[in-house]
């Protein structure tokens, strides 16, 4: 059962990079499009949130099962998930009431996205570099 719930936990994880990985499309598609970069956004965030959730729960079932026996591994997925939620949150925010039809601010709100985006990005893929180091027995984070 703990091993399905791991499988789950990260296979999710792939699915949320590929997400991240699609969503940096959305400022070069909607360039021209204020409104649609707008609903693109949104859309993005919902889904952001829904999957971040979705590996949490399935994080926080595996430590359930694991006795919530902490380790510093544990720790780091934790404090990056939280930041991974308020960055976007912070993000969506900002583009929820932004004037999207004045053309600088629509530009630098595009950029805004992919850098975050990317920032993001790095997280995640941090975080499957340090398992699969950890998994190897390079490093140990017990
Ligand atoms: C609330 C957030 C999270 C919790 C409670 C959590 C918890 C866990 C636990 C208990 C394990 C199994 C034990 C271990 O290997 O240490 C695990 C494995 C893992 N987690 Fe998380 N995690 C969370 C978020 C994340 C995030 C945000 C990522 C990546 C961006 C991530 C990536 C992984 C990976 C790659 C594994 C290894 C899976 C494998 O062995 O195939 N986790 N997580």
């Amino acid at each position: 059962m703990i091993e399905q719930m791991i499988m789950a936990h990260s296979i999710l994880v792939k699915i949320f990079l590929v997400f991240l990985l699609g969503g940096l499309f959305i400022p070069f598609v909607t360039k021209k499009n204020p409104a649609g970069f707008k609903k693109a956004s949104f859309i993005y965030t919902m889904s952001f949130q829904a999957l971040a959730t979705m590996i949490a729960f399935t994080g926080l079932v595996i430590m359930a099962m694991n006795d919530f026996h902490w380790t510093l591994s544990v720790i780091v997925m934790i404090i990056v998930w939280a930041l991974l939620m308020y960055i976007e949150i912070k993000k969506y925010k900002l583009i929820k009431v932004a004037n999207i039809e004045d053309e600088t601010t629509h530009k630098l709100l595009r950029g805004a996205f992919l850098k975050i985006s990317l920032v993001q990005i790095m997280l995640v893929v941090m975080i499957v570099v340090l398992k699969i180091m950890e998994a190897k027995g390079v490093i140990s984070l017990s």
